[in-house]
């Protein structure tokens, strides 16, 4: 199978474009709040259909083979199936590629929250060199070049330059949002669309198994740092946090993760390292991995075979339609 070698090997045909062609600025269910947008970056169609159409080119990236689509696959849930992502020249990215939906009801950005605002995270992947590695002037002079782009740029934001980039960028990704399920319709009053080994799964998660606990909120993430124990070797945490807030107490804590999308997201975690929602169970039945700066919060739970698939088959409803 000549063709599934070469997508494992080298970034893989760019991902088309299968999202809705409007993007709805309304909340879905679910989400109380409405998008905010920062001052300077106020919401137009012609912002978003630019942000959009950079999103999925890969003249952002030095040799022109990666995409921010690359790694953030529609097909994918907005994230991507390999454990670590490939960049230029057959590198990998530091860590797994997450969902980008709902980033716009988020407060941090990245594993480890090196960005708050997604103007802030855009340029990030060009200047990686392990991602696009194209420096942002390189990207404008291309962008200059193109007149499609340069006439554009103008338009939505009167000028092409860093700012306006990031801004174009940020704006797409903030209106990637995912809600409406079984479970929002159920927390709604509308009982009909779990299943009642759904709805065992859902009482699992907000009583005996404490997924609740971090996972809470309209996008099932209390939006703070947790250590679960997830790429600790022998014994030694990575950085994580710490290496953004320089505090030691930090060390080896990541963002809660959105459990939204999770259908489509596998692997997960912020390395890849669990390859199913079954995995991911057994994980934190055995109450994460230990070691000395394990989040009190995460507690071993006993559950029956039955109660696990439970809480997997809640875990995808999240993501149903
Ligand atoms: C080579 C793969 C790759 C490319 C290309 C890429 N990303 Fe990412 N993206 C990642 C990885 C890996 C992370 C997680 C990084 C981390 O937290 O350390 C990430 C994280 C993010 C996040 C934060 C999500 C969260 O939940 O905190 C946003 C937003 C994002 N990327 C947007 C973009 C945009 C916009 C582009 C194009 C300009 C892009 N990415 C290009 C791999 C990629
Ligand atoms: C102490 C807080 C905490 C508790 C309790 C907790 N989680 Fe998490 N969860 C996290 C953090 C932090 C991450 C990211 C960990 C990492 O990658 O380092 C995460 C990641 C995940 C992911 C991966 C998402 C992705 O996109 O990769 C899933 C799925 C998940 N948790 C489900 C659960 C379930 C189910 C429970 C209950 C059995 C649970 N969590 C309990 C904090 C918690």
């Amino acid at each position: 199978m000549l063709a599934v070698a070469t997508l494992v090997q080298g970034p893989g045909p760019l991902p088309r474009d299968t999202l809705p062609a409007t993007l709805p600025l309304a909340p879905p269910l679910g989400f109380p709040d409405e998008l905010v947008a920062p001052i300077g970056n106020e919401f137009t169609d012609e912002r978003t259909a630019l942000g959009r159409a950079l999103f999925f080119d890969p003249l952002l990236s030095r040799d022109r083979t990666v995409a921010c689509a690359s790694c953030h696959q529609p097909e994918h849930g907005m994230a991507d199936p390999r454990a670590r992502s490939l960049g230029v020249d057959g590198k990998l990215s530091r860590r797994n590629a997450p969902t980008l939906f709902n980033r716009g009801h988020a407060s941090a950005q990245m594993w480890d929250g090196a960005a708050e605002s997604l103007e802030e995270q855009a340029l990030m992947p060009l200047e990686n060199p392990d991602e696009m590695a194209l420096p942002v002037e390189e990207a404008l002079a291309r962008l200059r070049a193109e007149p499609r782009y340069a006439a554009r740029f103008e338009a939505a934001y009167g000028a092409l330059s860093r700012e306006s980039l990031a801004k174009a960028l940020a704006q797409f990704v903030r209106r990637l949002q995912l809600g409406n399920s079984p479970v929002d319709r159920f927390r709604a009053g509308d009982v009909t669309g779990l299943s009642p080994q759904e709805r065992t799964g859902m009482w699992l998660f907000e009583s005996r198994a404490g997924c609740w606990r971090c996972h809470s909120g309209p996008n099932f993430s209390d939006e703070r740092f947790h250590s679960t124990g997830i790429g600790v070797r022998e014994g030694v945490a990575e950085l994580g946090r710490a290496a953004i807030t320089g505090d030691a107490a930090d060390r080896g804590r990541f963002k809660t993760a959105s459990l939204r999308a999770l259908a489509l997201t596998a692997p997960y975690m912020h390395d890849g390292s669990l390859a199913t929602l079954g995995e991911v169970v057994e994980f934190y039945a055995r109450g994460g991995n230990p070691h000395p700066q394990l989040d009190p919060e995460l507690r071993a739970f006993d559950a029956t075979p039955e109660e696990r698939a439970a809480l997997v088959a809640f875990l995808k409803a999240l993501s149903r339609p």
